[in-house]
């Protein structure tokens, strides 16, 4: 008889984790308080007092509420003046929209290859990537985990390059004390439906330097002048890329959430990892004193495949599943992805490159045979929760045989 779930055994867990999003009497309230003030858009009182809670949340000096995490990144890059012909430092393993913001500008995305023990962009290979027309890198703080902020901000400022947080993971998260979003030029958060503070849909940028917020905003406004009277009047090309006042009110109201959620994923998180480490077929990220919080938008770790007699990444994922853990295997290296591939892609920025001939070590690792994620609301549940996911492993590594 199988004990493996997999196999037709009983799985080791049938109850559900912690749903998401989370919600209660606070944002009934305030979907009443919206419908009823009959503002339901346009840069009402809503977004206005949630642009200034969530910038000094992140402690940026500005912020812009936004329809999404994407159009985001589109606006920080066109406010900065980045096109064509200009390039972009980006890491391949990351959310297509890092990406494609830099394609949907005119620029052409330049793939810097991750650290193995963090799956960011790793800063001691973005030097052999800089060219004379590189302006920008975009760091990814993936799943919460803050990049190494003091490498990336000297190369930047040695090669007078900009830097944009791609904080859509990381909402709360800090490096040596300072929250993201607010070291770059500018951050780009998402309040998509899966994110750790979400409205459905919802973006956002943080920006410190006063010129830049004006231009963004402007941008996001469909090119009205910050300090413009005349409504019909457009001073640059902008778009509209408002936020409603739904969706504030709804983030305000997960903002008071916010914190203790994180103080209980974070405090998960060390548990799991300090069980997984004595795992033989699996191995937590590395440690790093200098991330002083961690949204853990995911809970990533690694399979080590030749720990469990060569069972594919694949398997061990379904059998997890089976065993009452849901899991992913992550994302998949961009560059070889057919947005890249495309004509259009060549017409518009003019690149190059051959993307599908790139290959970058760490990357495909992580996206091919070692990554494993958890989401976040796995992260939410009590010890016992915990102590199944670590109790699933042991079993699928205890009986491999099953199988193989
Ligand atoms: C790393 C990263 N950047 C950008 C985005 C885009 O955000 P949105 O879905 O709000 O457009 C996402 C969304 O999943 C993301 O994960």
């Amino acid at each position: 008889m199988a004990k493996l779930a997999l196999k037709g055994g009983n799985p080791l867990r049938t109850e559900k984790f912690p749903s998401w999003p989370q919600y209660g009497k606070k944002e009934r309230e305030a979907l009443d308080r919206v419908l009823e003030s009959g503002v339901w858009g346009t840069l009402g009182s809503e977004v206005n007092k949630f642009a200034k809670r969530f910038a000094e949340y992140q402690q940026a000096k500005h912020g812009i509420c936004v329809t999404n995490g994407t159009v985001t990144l589109e606006i920080i890059l066109r406010g900065l003046g980045i096109g064509h012909g200009d390039e972009v430092i980006v890491p391949p393993y990351t959310f297509n929209a890092t990406v494609s913001s830099v394609i949907f500008v005119g620029a052409t995305p330049v793939f810097t290859d991750i650290e193995d023990g963090t799956y960011n962009i790793d800063p001691e290979k973005i030097e052999e990537a800089i060219t004379p027309n590189t302006k920008a890198i975009i760091p990814v703080h993936i799943g919460g985990r803050a990049c190494n902020m003091d490498r990336i901000m000297e190369i930047a400022r040695k090669h007078n390059l900009f830097v944009i947080e791609d904080c859509a993971h990381a909402h709360g998260s800090e490096w040596k004390g300072r929250r993201v979003g607010s070291i770059g030029d500018a951050g780009s958060f998402s309040f998509q439906a899966s994110k750790n503070l979400t409205a459905g849909e919802g973006g956002f940028i943080t920006v410190n330097d006063t010129n830049l917020y004006e231009i963004l905003w402007s941008i996001h406004h469909c090119g009205r002048d910050y300090h413009g009277k005349v409504w019909y009047d457009h001073v640059r090309i902008g778009t509209n890329a408002r936020m409603t006042e739904w969706q504030a009110a709804i983030l305000d109201a997960q903002m008071d959430r916010l914190d203790e959620q994180i103080e209980k994923r974070m405090a998960n998180a060390q548990y799991l990892n300090s069980l997984l480490s004595q795992i033989p077929c699996v191995e937590p990220m590395v440690h790093d004193d200098r991330i002083t919080r961690n949204s853990y938008h995911l809970f990533i770790f690694k399979y080590k495949s030749e720990a469990c007699k060569d069972l594919p990444r694949e398997t061990f994922l379904k059998a997890l599943d089976a065993e009452g853990i849901p899991c992913s295997p992550g994302y998949i290296s961009l560059y070889k992805q057919g947005m890249l591939q495309t004509e259009e892609m060549k017409r518009i920025t003019g690149s190059k490159i051959e993307y599908s001939k790139l290959y970058l070590e760490n990357t495909e690792k992580a996206s091919t045979k070692e990554g494993v994620w958890l989401t976040q609301n796995l992260l939410l549940g009590e010890k016992k929760d915990i102590d199944d996911i670590a109790n699933a492993i042991i079993k699928i590594y205890e009986n491999v045989d099953e199988l193989l």
